[in-house]
């Protein structure tokens, strides 16, 4: 028998000690088995139930997962209490007093409710969306939350695949960029802030590329698209100093990511220095056996800590097994320290040992004034116009003509809040009934939230008519993905037969991802495709139909014409056959059907028209140490303003690898009123168009760069640049 270690003093408390001093004091205290515990995350810790583990040291944290806590958490203060209660023992009970460390899934709000990231991304708005993350994470504070994991960058062309809702779309830049800002909101300067928590970046990596667009699934990738796409918006949350990473579920070209040591070790800590944690996915280390690339679960846990997974999310692997693998000396110590070390630091640095009862009992985090104002900027910029006859926007004048709001979504406010909402409550959300009869008063019938034969005859007496389609939240995010990415059944149906009255006709597309929408974008006279939009749907829709605010959404993803067309997206590079117009008909590579998409990345009309010239440039070379000028001009040639997304793109003609067609590289949000015209300029540098060569590193090539300028990814002119060594 040993005897039991005794309790230290605890210098490490010392917030004036760096925190890698602070770490090592700790850690030289501790026992295998306690290091071992902060390797070790559960769900839904019960602080009764689990009370006597928590004291021995063996859990280092909790995640706070859907629907499961001691009691029913979305009643006010349920879930701190949950929380403060188990931090007591960890803090008071447990021999060395490492505080716990709670995570919960705050994806895209709290109580107050943003779009789906994926309409976030079509704000194309950094600003916008650090705001987002900031109210976030001041709400998720209130509630005990220190640590939360979105932002997710899985790159997504796959409209199949549910969780495309959750990412930010399907450009490395967009993507990269909005993530950063995600992040900051999150964290700020100082994640110890009290109304700061931790954010995570997720999943590591090539996740967005499951087979078939069915979750989980395996992936095929090669390195080198790997780098040139998919693992660049991860480098730029980590360059913006995300706190953590999850790992993802799938394999990479048959190695599962919780095993991969090559993409975590080498090429994320080692190569990229990060130094935060890397998180399994739910229960991803255990599934490493599912997968069949382990026997059993000491085996998973041997080879994720070899890999680079520090904390085992709920599998339980670790706390089993890592002992004794290191006993026999089958894991190094040096593994587990290193693990541990990163788990540590997270904690220090979000202040968990000063200030380890992070909640506020008590206090509300209810939707305020301000953080509904930032919700409906935030809905309002997910309203992406994609067509309009001219029936937009309505006539708010209060003798205008009848206007019907039906659909599944008029007053249905659970749904509205999209997939991945654990806090948001559906009874605060402005529900499109509410706000636009607050607007045009007795001009208004609210339909029924079903489509049935009374729609037909509300349709027939109305002047005008609103359908809300689309998909409800439950159709989108994980674990829901669809072979048919058409309107669900029935609403083609009833459409068509509203469309057939010849009347003024606006529909509205709630999703979670691109919809094969070319029969509605045949029969009606404006489409908005508006996702999920929050807390303020209603508020959002109402301002931008009337013309309160002018629609500036842009499509984060290509639309395909049909499932069948996957993939179609900005990714496409260049084949040895290139497609002529005159043999392939429009642009085919089908005998049986035309490959354009049915609608381009970028797209998003407003109330006005507006002109684009040429792109100039400063200088017809490119310094690689350089930058040139890229002047555009846009033209505000209607009678309402508008705020345009212009949008740069690359095209590398001649390169190592085969480079994309086109890639969205930089844009600039401008506001104009009707008839201005604006020099809209970027400052163009050669390592914008670094690209990862045939042997993976990166490098910027002498010769020609093609900047293409305009407002989606199918209008675009050209300008070209030459990259060369010397200024000449
Ligand atoms: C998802 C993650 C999520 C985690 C915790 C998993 O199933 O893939 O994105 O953060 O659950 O809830």
């Amino acid at each position: 028998m040993t005897d039991a270690p005794t309790t230290p003093q605890r210098p490490w408390l010392d917030a004036t000690l760096p925190v890698e001093e602070r770490i090592d004091l700790l850690m030289a205290q501790m026992t295998l088995a306690e290091k071992v515990g902060q390797t070790h995350m559960v769900a839904n810790i019960h602080p009764n139930d689990d009370a006597a583990e928590i004291a021995s040291g063996r859990i280092s944290s909790s995640l706070y997962a859907s629907g499961a806590t001691a009691g029913n958490e979305r009643d006010a203060g349920v879930l701190v209490a949950n929380i403060d209660a188990a931090q007591r023992h960890a803090v008071e009970g447990s021999r060395l007093g490492i505080p716990l460390l709670f995570g919960r899934d705050v994806i895209h709000g709290h109580r107050t409710v943003s779009p789906i990231p994926l309409g976030i991304a079509a704000s194309f708005d950094a600003d916008l969306a650090e705001q987002i993350g900031e109210v976030a994470a001041r709400e998720a504070a209130v509630d005990g939350v220190a640590w939360t994991f979105t932002p997710m960058v899985d790159i997504s062309e796959e409209p199949r695949w549910g969780r495309v809702a959750e990412s930010l779309g399907e450009t490395p830049v967009l993507s990269g960029r909005l993530a950063a800002s995600i992040v900051r909101g999150f964290q700020g300067d100082d994640p110890g802030d009290p109304d700061r928590i931790a954010a995570c970046a997720k999943h590591f990596a090539g996740y967005g590329l499951g087979a078939g667009g069915r979750d989980y699934d395996t992936v095929s990738v090669g390195e080198n698209t790997l780098r040139n796409l998919h693992l660049r918006p991860f480098k730029a949350a980590v360059d913006a100093g995300v706190l953590s990473l999850m790992a993802a579920f799938n394999d990479v070209d048959g190695t599962p990511m919780h095993a991969h040591e090559h993409l975590l070790r080498e090429v994320l800590k080692d190569e990229w220095g990060f130094d935060g944690v890397v998180v399994a996915d739910w229960n991803g280390v255990g599934q490493i056996v599912f997968q069949g690339a382990a026997a059993d679960q000491r085996e998973a846990a041997r080879l994720a800590i070899r890999a680079g997974v520090d904390l085992d999310m709920v599998s339980g692997a670790y706390l089993e097994h890592l002992e004794e693998l290191v006993e026999t000396g089958e894991v190094e110590l040096a593994l587990v320290d290193d693990a541990v070390r990163r788990v540590l630091r997270l904690k220090f640095r979000l202040g968990l040992f000063e200030r380890p009862y992070a909640g506020r009992p008590g206090a509300s985090n209810a939707p305020t004034p301000e953080t509904r104002e930032i919700a409906l900027r935030a809905g309002q910029a997910a309203h992406v116009l994609v067509k309009n006859d001219g029936v937009l926007p309505l006539d708010a004048s209060a003798d205008a003509g009848s206007v019907l709001l039906t659909g599944g979504f008029v007053d249905d406010g659970d749904a509205l809040l999209g997939t991945w909402v654990l806090d948001g409550r559906g009874e605060e959300v402005v529900t499109p009934a509410d706000a636009l009869r607050e607007r045009l008063g007795d001009r208004l019938t609210v339909g029924d939230g079903r489509f049935s034969d009374v729609t037909l005859m509300q349709a027939r007496a109305a002047e005008t008519t609103v359908m809300l389609l689309g998909e409800h939240r439950s159709r989108s995010g994980e674990a829901q993905s669809v072979v048919d990415i058409g309107l669900p059944p029935g609403q083609l149906e009833v459409l068509r037969s509203v469309a057939a009255f010849g009347k003024p006709l606006v529909a509205v597309v709630y999703t979670g991802r691109p919809l094969d929408l070319s029969e509605v974008l045949d029969l009606a006279d404006a489409v908005l495709v508006v996702w999920h939009p929050g807390t303020e749907a209603g508020n959002a829709l109402a301002s931008v139909l009337l013309g309160e605010v002018e629609p500036h959404g842009r499509l984060p993803m290509t639309f395909p014409l049909s499932a069948g067309h996957i993939p179609t997206s900005t990714h496409q590079r260049p084949t040895g056959r290139l497609i002529r117009a005159d043999v392939d008909h429009k642009e085919g590579r089908y005998i049986d059907a035309l490959t354009y998409p049915r609608l381009p990345f970028g797209l998003g009309l407003s109330y006005t028209s507006v002109d684009y010239g040429a792109p100039t440039v400063s200088a017809p070379t490119l310094p690689l140490d350089g930058s040139v000028t890229l002047s555009v001009t846009v033209t505000n040639t209607g009678e309402r303003p508008c705020r345009e997304t212009v949008q740069l793109y690359f095209r590398d003609p001649v390169a190592e690898v085969t480079r994309p067609l086109v890639e969205l590289t930089d844009w600039a949000l401008v506001d104009l009123a009707p008839g201005e015209a604006r020099e809209v300029t970027f400052d163009v540098r050669a390592d914008q168009a670094a690209y990862v060569g045939r042997d993976l590193t990166t490098r910027v090539d002498e010769g020609e760069i093609v900047l293409l300028t305009g407002p989606d990814a199918a209008r675009l002119q050209p300008v070209s640049v030459t990259v060369t060594k010397k200024d000449s």
